[in-house]
């Protein structure tokens, strides 16, 4: 549960400039830094620290991974004492230690979703000290992987520097806010709320975690029509119960109408905490070759992303988050894919606010199948869903779950591996299609269990280079036969080529924008034509960091129909006109 501010929660955001010391000789934990230590110098938090230094004393701090340190000193806000207190990080990217005035308070790993450690018994009402370790170096028992041995990928063994087995820079470090919470000693843990329709009414089943004897709830609509405040008298049956929203406002992109629930936790007849969510009513479904919102067919048009900008990397950017949005309005996008992994949480309010439809992604790209580190991978995996599928449940925006990015499922263990992933997601959340994202196409054989059929490709790029007549025909014949096979609603979940903003060629020749513009087009014009495709997403919307290699020009992957600063290059303008076309 993001944290709240209300008469019985409170945060308070350690954003600012922390103290910040590589360890390239890792003999930091040795030298008793989680005490504190010496020879610091100023970082911003949060931002990935890759692109705030120049120099490390060593290579560089650009593509240095790690192991650093992070430091805060700060005071316990008047108001917090006596109450429950806990660490909160958003994220840090890979693997973060935690120590607190010396205390190691746990470790946890995975870049890209939030923890949480209690804090109680260790904060000191005056001076607190803050340390926290973060490697951010790559191994092929961590996922995402990388450095792996040159066998493990058979195939697909293109090497880069840094060496990931993905295509976007391994940014490290305290990348989203760091709170430090108070909460009641009596308080809601977890709140889940599934919504359903029937008939003209919305329904939503809300389950409540808490230590508190019993619950009430207040509905209230968001806008004037809406009823103001309605105190709902509930039955609670071990912790669940059922609000029925007559005559309800249905959640959808064209009208995001959201309930706002807030829970009251009543002890001996008082109220002793509360907390409210935005909730919208709406239900997502696979019917045949259908993707139905609210019992509706709908189709995808949108876009794949990264967290991604100058100087602060992968670091949590609101100003971003904005334009981006407002890129994709302009664009007449309705949905986007959270590549490849979990963004932050603000992003996926906006998206319940503005109307956005969101397939939610972990941050299991570039997996591999092969035995070193397999089991540690699957691990992993299934704390990242379990995860995710936590944190995010009660976004009407998000439609699915994606379990992976291009995995090697050419290898036999990948269908167990992902078979096993598809029944943890279905048993923590049944409201929603899971998927893999695939590159293998056909030979993804968990297609057979999976409710969504979602393939990259980049014919016309990466194979019929240059031909873009050859690649949609290649195409055409294999969204064919993939759906043959599955009968199940298909999404291409990434298409697009290069374009060096400013270079032109006519006729178009790749790296141009008019090739770009021309690819993206073609690909557009044959998946509308396909009755069974229910999605279409472009790669990229902006362009965006990778690590070096012989294929990444600027260490830059420039398919976004965006440049990195957010400016349109043709495609975009392309992609505008043909969208519109569509919704005439
Ligand atoms: C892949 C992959 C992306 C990558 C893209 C590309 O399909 O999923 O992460 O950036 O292709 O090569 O541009």
């Amino acid at each position: 549960m993001f944290p709240q501010q209300n008469a019985f929660r409170q945060y308070f955001d350690l954003s600012g400039f922390w103290d910040f010391r590589f360890d390239p000789e890792d003999q930091g934990q040795a030298a008793g830094w989680a005490d504190g230590f010496e020879g610091s110098q100023p970082i911003a938090v949060p931002a990935s620290w890759n692109d705030q230094f120049l120099e490390d004393g060593a290579g560089g701090a650009r593509d240095n991974l790690g192991p650093a340190w992070y430091q805060l000193n700060f005071g316990l806000p008047w108001g917090f004492a006596g109450r429950q207190l806990s660490l909160r990080f958003g994220s840090v990217n890979y693997l973060a230690d935690v120590w607190l005035n010396g205390v190691f308070l746990g470790r946890h790993e995975g870049g890209h979703m939030a923890f949480v450690f209690d804090a109680t018994e260790h904060l000191h009402a005056d001076a607190n000290r803050l340390v926290v370790r973060v490697d951010g170096r790559l191994a092929p028992d961590r996922v995402p992987p990388g450095n792996l041995p040159r066998e493990a990928n058979e195939g697909f063994a293109m090497h880069s520097y840094p060496d990931t087995a993905f295509d976007f820079f391994p940014y490290c470090g305290i990348q989203r806010p760091v709170l430090l919470v108070a909460t009641p000693r009596q308080a809601i843990h977890d709140i889940t709320v599934t919504p359903a329709i029937d008939g003209e009414d919305g329904l939503l089943r809300v389950k409540l975690k808490a230590s508190g004897d019993n619950a009430r709830l207040v509905l209230e609509g968001f806008g004037s029509q809406r009823p103001a405040r309605q105190a709902l008298k509930l039955e609670w049956e071990q912790g669940e119960a059922e609000v029925r929203v007559p005559k309800a406002s249905l959640w959808s992109p064209a009208h995001p109408n959201l309930y706002r629930l807030t829970f009251e936790l009543l002890s001996g007849g008082q109220v002793c905490d509360a907390y409210s969510l935005q909730v919208g009513i709406r239900t997502v479904a696979v019917e045949g070759s259908l993707l139905l919102l609210n019992g509706e067919p709908i189709f995808l048009r949108g876009f794949c992303r990264h967290e991604d900008f100058p100087v602060s990397g992968r670091g949590y950017l609101p100003p971003v988050i904005v334009r981006d949005y407002d890129l994709l309005k302009w664009v007449g996008a309705n949905s986007f894919r959270t590549s490849h992994y979990p963004y932050s949480e603000q992003m996926l309010d906006l998206a319940d606010r503005l109307g956005f439809l969101v397939i939610d992604e972990t941050q299991a790209v570039g997996l591999f199948f092969k035995e070193g580190g397999l089991e540690r991978r699957l691990e992993l995996c299934q704390q990242f869903t379990s995860e995710l599928i936590q944190r995010d449940k009660n976004h009407p925006c998000v439609i699915a779950w994606s379990l992976a990015n291009e995995p090697n499922s050419i290898h036999p263990a990948a269908k167990g591996f992902f078979r096993q992933l598809y029944d943890l997601a279905r048993s923590l959340d049944t409201s929603r299609p899971v998927t893999v994202v695939s590159m293998v196409g056909e030979a993804e054989e968990s297609f057979e269990f999976l409710d969504l059929v979602c393939l990259n490709r980049y014919n016309g790029w990466y194979t019929q280079s240059g031909d873009l007549d050859s690649g949609v025909q290649a195409l055409s014949a294999e969204l064919d036969a993939l759906y043959a096979r599955y009968k199940k609603p298909v999404i291409l979940s990434e298409f697009g080529a290069d374009a060096l903003p400013g270079h032109h060629a006519q006729p178009p020749e790749m790296f141009s924008e008019e090739y770009q513009a021309e690819f993206i087009t073609r690909y557009i014009q044959l998946l509308e034509s396909k009755p069974y495709v229910v999605g279409e997403h472009v790669w990229n919307l902006c362009d965006f960091k990778t690590s070096q290699a012989v294929f990444r020009m600027n260490s830059f992957n420039y398919k976004g129909v965006f440049t990195r600063d957010r400016r349109p290059k043709l495609a975009a303008h392309r992609i505008k006109q043909l969208w519109e076309e569509k919704k005439r």
